[in-house]
């Protein structure tokens, strides 16, 4: 599929009111790892989700409408170690009762900072989407700040991590220098 439309549809806080009536691809990670930029940079618009500097700046479950023929889910970040507890309680049970329990989830694109290696955090959701048969891809994001070693030190922890190859797989991508967009689309193509 060659993007050609995108459409915000709604904005909701609970997995059971979200639109269920097409295949739907979601993004997650850490506050401030890229996933509303990432997906700007799939659909060539500078603005349709909005991206910030300050983390936190996502905090509902945001529903696109790509083609006609998917959903684009931009969900807020987990991790975010300077919001309140209570806040971000409330974030992370909105994003794993979504991956758990929303009916037409195909996929999911776990975004990690490329010069951060792995949080407890990440981990915890990896297991999550292991636990819950949640097919998902694992994403690099701003290779144009890339810093070297953390890339082998997050690329071998993965591999640890795997179970199966395509766990293995990991996607370089930098929305600002629109690196990494064909590979994501081929993906995505691949699950509709
Ligand atoms: P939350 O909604 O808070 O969870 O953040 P997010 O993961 O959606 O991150 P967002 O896309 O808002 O980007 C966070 C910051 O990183 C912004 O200042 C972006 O401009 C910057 N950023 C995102 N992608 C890249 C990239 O590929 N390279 C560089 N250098 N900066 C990026
Ligand atoms: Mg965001």
């Amino acid at each position: 599929m060659k993007q050609s439309s995108s459409t915000f549809i709604g904005s909701y806080t609970n997995y059971s009111s979200v639109p269920s009536d097409l295949p739907a691809f979601a993004w997650i990670g850490r506050s401030n790892v890229g996933k509303s930029s990432l997906l700007n940079m799939l659909v060539n618009r500078k603005n349709l989700a909005r991206s910030s500097s300050t983390p936190g700046k996502t905090d509902l479950i945001n529903y696109y409408l790509i083609n006609k023929s998917c959903y684009f889910v931009d969900l807020p970040g987990y991790g975010w170690s300077r919001c309140s507890r209570k806040k971000r309680n409330l974030m992370d049970k909105m994003i794993s009762n979504f991956i758990k329990k929303s009916r037409n989830l195909k996929l999911v694109f776990l975004l990690l900072d490329s010069r951060i290696p792995l949080q407890p955090v990440d981990l915890k959701y990896i297991q999550l989407l292991v636990n819950y048969k949640i097919p998902y891809r694992t994403i690099l994001t701003k290779m144009d700040k890339q810093n070297q070693s953390t890339i082998t030190k997050i690329k071998k922890r993965l591999y640890q991590e795997a179970t199966t190859d395509w766990q293995k797989i990991v996607f370089l991508t930098s929305s600002t220098k629109k690196l990494g967009k064909e590979v994501t689309w081929d993906c995505i193509n691949s699950f509709l």
